[in-house]
């Protein structure tokens, strides 16, 4: 049977997007819930700027407290070389360097031309391979930018392409703001999979106009087997103006396993998971498999 591999990012993308604050007690009991559904690639927070992303800014105390379960890996978000050394004194497993295909959205999300963010991701990624660390690399903005609207795919290449000369084992394209659709992901997969295997793509769909869950079927029949997604739906980027959650993971299990695609994932138990964080943070969560399980 084929498999689709999972990266939960809903204690990063998700929270990091929240108005409310998290206590780390309550993001520890989500990833325990979690592991206990079956959740093994857990994106678990960042070690950005507390400044620039508050809700996640008890990054080293989450990290050491975090439960371990067997074949759980927990990633984080390292923006350069301060981020790195943070990240490096936690058990955190593995790190993702991020950058935009998009000038405006690199400058206003990270404070740097993209020109200047190689260099720093470069060090960062060469230092943390030299500590034995694998390193995603996440390219935002790939299917079009908040502040320019459109961006080619030949940009994407050739941020993808430094990326990997850097030693990222993956790169998840991001649809930050959720404008994508799914003959825009064929186009750009298409001329994406001349230059790169299908097995170090991911794709990572925000769902703000409704077009995440196909746009991640799409992905799939053109072969990438790694979609990243968050508990409930929920996510976006702070300095993306309007963007909304990420695929929800439920529906996106729900929909694969119904197509006999193992995910590895139990969805009640995954269910449960959202249902407290909704009832934490006080407003439904979009994800559609959740409402209609709580409704029934
Ligand atoms: P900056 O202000 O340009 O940093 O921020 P700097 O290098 O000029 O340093 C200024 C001060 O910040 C210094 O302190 C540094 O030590 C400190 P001072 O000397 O003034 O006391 N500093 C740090 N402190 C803690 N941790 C660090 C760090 N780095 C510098 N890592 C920076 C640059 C990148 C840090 C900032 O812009 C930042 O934190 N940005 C993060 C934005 C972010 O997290 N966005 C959301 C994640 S990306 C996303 O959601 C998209 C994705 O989901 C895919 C998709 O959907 O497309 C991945
Ligand atoms: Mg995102």
């Amino acid at each position: 049977m084929p498999e689709v591999r999972i990266v939960e990012v809903g204690l990063r993308d998700g929270l990091q997007n929240e108005a409310a604050i998290l206590p780390t007690e309550v993001k520890r009991e989500i990833a325990e819930g979690l592991i206990a559904a079956g959740v093994r690639d857990i994106e678990a927070t960042s070690f950005v700027h507390p400044r620039w992303i508050p809700q996640l800014a008890d990054a080293e105390e989450l990290a050491g407290s975090l439960p371990r379960g067997e074949g759980v890996r927990y990633r984080a978000l390292v923006p350069n070389r301060k981020g790195l050394e943070r990240a490096l004194a936690t058990p955190i497993d593995e790190y993702a360097v991020f950058m935009s295909a998009s000038e405006t959205h690199n400058r206003k999300n990270i404070n740097k031309s993209i020109d200047e963010t190689f260099p720093v991701l470069e060090e960062t990624v060469r230092l943390a391979r030299e500590r034995g660390k694998r390193v995603r690399g996440y390219v935002s903005t790939v299917f079009g930018c908040p502040y320019e609207g459109e961006v080619s795919v030949a940009q994407v290449a050739k941020v993808c392409d430094r990326l990997f000369e850097m030693g990222v084992y993956e790169v998840s394209l991001g649809d930050t703001i959720g404008v994508a659709h799914p003959r825009q992901v064929k186009e750009v997969l298409r001329e994406l999979l001349k230059l790169f295997p299908a097995d170090r793509l991911a794709g990572h769909f925000h769902d703000t106009r409704g077009t995440a869950q196909v746009n991640a079927y799409v992905a799939l029949e053109m072969g990438i087997t790694t979609l990243d997604s968050s508990f409930g739906g929920l996510g976006g980027c702070p300095y993306a103006p309007g963007a909304a959650g990420n695929v929800a993971t439920e529906d996106l299990v729900y929909m694969l396993e119904g197509m006999g695609v193992s995910t590895g994932i139990d969805l009640e138990a995954l269910c449960r998971v959202s249902a407290s964080v909704q009832e934490r943070i006080g407003r439904k969560l979009p994800s559609k498999v959740l409402q209609s399980t709580l409704a029934s």
